[in-house]
């Protein structure tokens, strides 16, 4: 059975990586809006894992004895100034993410829940991953300067690792 303090900051993570979706799909949207379409794939496909982290929480809670809650999800901003300002976007996004796994682990050591805390294990790792792909990607924009586009946007795709979201925690 969960403890009430560790079934409400998974909620608020369910809440957390249910935003993260919505965020990657308005980004991918404007994505698609203006002229970048692989630069919008890879944001569907973000989008897609999103939504796989949330239910893996969902589920997660569940079987544990606790009652997952959907809440409402902030609107996410619509528009960007552009590639860099938005990849600065999902880069910082992805840190507070981070932070917030740490901080429920750091819950699960207080309250020795070491199912939950080897659940997380996963997650811990995935954040190295989104991490490490945002800070690629951002790298190489500031690198080639927004005019410069049309072949990153081509080959983006291609940065994407095989698709570790996909995997069920071990
Ligand atoms: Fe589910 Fe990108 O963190």
């Amino acid at each position: 059975m969960l403890k009430k303090k560790i079934e409400e900051i998974m909620n608020r993570q369910v809440e957390r990586e249910g935003f993260s979706s919505n965020l990657y799909l308005a980004m991918a949207s404007w994505a698609e809006t203006n002229g970048l379409p692989g630069m919008a794939q890879w944001l569907y496909t973000q989008a897609d894992e999103e939504r796989l982290h949330m239910l893996k929480f969902i589920k997660y809670i569940n079987e544990r004895g606790g009652k997952a809650v959907i809440s409402l999800f902030e609107k996410p901003q619509p528009d960007f100034q552009d590639a860099l300002a938005l990849f600065k976007e999902v880069l910082a996004h992805e840190e507070f993410v981070t932070e917030s796994i740490n901080e429920i682990v750091a819950l699960t050591l207080e309250e020795k829940d070491f199912n939950t805390h080897n659940f997380l294990q996963w997650f811990v790792f995935e954040q190295v991953e989104e991490e490490s792909s945002a800070r690629t990607i951002l790298d190489k924009i500031r690198l080639l300067g927004n005019n410069n586009m049309y072949q990153f946007d081509r080959d983006i795709m291609s940065l994407r690792k095989p698709a570790a979201s996909a995997k069920t925690p071990a």
